[in-house]
C-alpha cells in the first residue's frame, strides 16, 4: 500500500476509508475546503514531507464545521494516531480538542488559530501557523516606501493615499491582523490615507473580482488595493485589467499575501507590485513533525521538532519574496493509491 492517501471526502461518512492497518501509525489530515491555493501548497508539502516517515490520509471538510466533525470523528473511530486539524472554524477548536482527549489522540491544528482558552484544554494540543501581524507590518512598510517613491502614485495630487482593502474571511486572524497591522504601518510612515472601499471576498478569486468591480464602478479615484491573500489581489487584477488598468500606462499597485507561485508570476509580469510569503513549506513541515512525534508517543520539543517552539506554538516567519521563489516552491503534487472500497470518494487535491 502507498505510504500515502489523499481522500477528498464527499458528503457521508461512509466513504471514509480505513485508517489504521493493524499496528502501523497514522496521521489523519482534515483542511477547511479542497480549493484553496495556499492550504493545497500546505497539503501538498505535508505529503511530500510523509514520503520517508508516518503516512497521511487527508479529507477535505467542504467549508462546513459540521462535515469537518463528522470527519474527525470517523478517523478517531478509525483508531488514527494522531491529527493535523485545519479548522473551518477556528472558535470550533475546543469541541475539537474535547473529542480528540477523550479519545486520547493528539492533534496539531494549523493556519486557523484556536481561541487560546481552547487551547488550554488540553496540553497535547498543538498550533502552527505564522504571525499575521508580521505580514501586515511587511505589506503598509513597502506601500509606505513605494508611495513615497512613486510621486505620480497620487493620481489625483492631494496627498493622500486612497485606497481599498479586500479582507479574507470574517473571524480569521490573519484577516483581522493583517488588515489593523497594514494600516498601522500606514501611519508609522507618516502616509495619510483614505479608505475608499473595504470587504470581505473570503480569500477568494472570483469573489475579490466581484467587489473590486463594485469598487471601481463607485469610485473612480482608488490609487491602490490591499488584498490579505494572494487570491484575492489575482482578483482585483482580474477586474482592473478588464477596466482597462495596466494598460497604456495606466498602473494600479495591488499587494497580496502568501506569495503562491500565480502571483509570483503575477509579479514578474509586473501586474502585482508586492506580496509576502506565508511559508507553506515550513508550516507543513513542522506540523508534520509534531503530529509524527505525537503518533509515536514523544512529547515534542524544539530540538525534536527542528525549529523553535513557544510553548505548544510553532511560528513560522513570513519571508519577503525572492529572486527564485518560483522555482524553489512545491513538493510532488500528489501520490494516490486509494483503497477499493473508497474508490468513489477519490480526488488529487
Ligand atoms: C492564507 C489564505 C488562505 C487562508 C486559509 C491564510 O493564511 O493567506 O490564502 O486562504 O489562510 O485559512
Ligand atoms: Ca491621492
Amino acid at each position: 500500500m502507498a505510504r500515502l492517501l489523499i481522500i477528498l471526502i464527499l458528503t457521508s461518512l461512509f466513504a471514509f476509508p480505513s485508517c489504521s492497518s493493524d499496528e502501523e501509525p497514522l496521521i489523519a489530515v482534515s483542511v477547511f475546503r479542497s480549493d484553496d491555493a495556499f492550504i493545497n501548497d500546505v497539503v501538498d508539502w505535508i505529503a511530500s514531507e510523509s514520503h520517508d516517515g508516518i503516512p497521511v490520509i487527508v479529507g477535505e471538510a467542504e467549508n462546513s464545521q459540521d462535515v469537518q466533525n463528522r470527519m474527525i470523528s470517523g478517523f478517531l473511530d478509525e483508531g488514527c494516531s494522531s491529527m493535523i486539524i485545519n479548522c473551518v472554524d477556528r472558535t470550533a477548536a475546543g469541541l475539537v480538542i474535547e473529542k480528540c482527549r477523550k479519545a486520547d489522540v493528539p492533534l496539531v491544528f494549523l493556519n486557523r488559530e484556536p481561541l487560546k482558552e481552547d487551547m488550554a484544554k488540553w496540553d497535547r494540543a498543538y498550533y502552527v501557523g505564522a504571525r499575521a501581524d508580521v505580514c501586515g507590518e511587511m505589506a503598509g512598510e513597502y506601500m509606505a516606501a513605494y508611495w513615497k517613491s512613486h510621486p505620480e502614485a497620487d493620481r489625483n495630487g492631494d496627498g493622500i493615499l486612497q485606497f481599498v482593502i479586500l479582507r479574507g474571511e470574517t473571524g480569521h486572524q490573519d484577516s483581522e491582523l493583517r488588515t489593523e497591522y497594514f494600516l498601522k504601518a500606514l501611519a508609522e510612515n507618516g502616509v495619510r490615507i483614505e479608505r475608499l472601499g473595504e470587504g470581505s471576498a473570503n480569500w477568494q478569486r472570483g469573489e475579490a473580482r466581484a467587489l473590486m468591480e463594485s469598487f471601481l464602478r463607485a469610485d473612480d479615484g482608488i490609487e491602490a488595493v490591499f488584498a490579505n491573500n494572494d487570491m484575492m489581489a489575482l482578483g482585483a487584477i482580474d477586474a482592473l485589467k478588464e477596466a482597462g488598468w495596466f494598460d497604456g500606462g495606466q498602473y494600479m499597485p495591488v499587494i497580496g499575501c502568501d506569495g503562491i507561485d500565480e502571483a509570483l508570476e503575477a509579479m514578474e509580469q509586473g501586474y502585482l507590485l508586492y506580496t509576502v510569503i506565508n511559508d507553506s513549506e515550513n508550516q507543513a513541515r513542522a506540523a508534520y513533525r509534531i503530529a509524527s512525534l505525537l503518533a509515536e508517543g514523544k512529547i515534542p520539543d524544539s530540538a525534536s521538532v527542528g525549529y523553535g517552539m513557544d510553548g505548544r506554538y510553532v511560528w513560522i516567519p513570513y519571508r519577503e519574496v525572492s529572486t527564485g521563489s518560483i522555482s524553489s516552491s512545491r513538493g510532488s503534487r500528489i501520490v494516490t493509491d486509494v483503497p477499493a472500497s473508497s474508490s468513489d470518494s477519490i480526488v488529487t487535491p
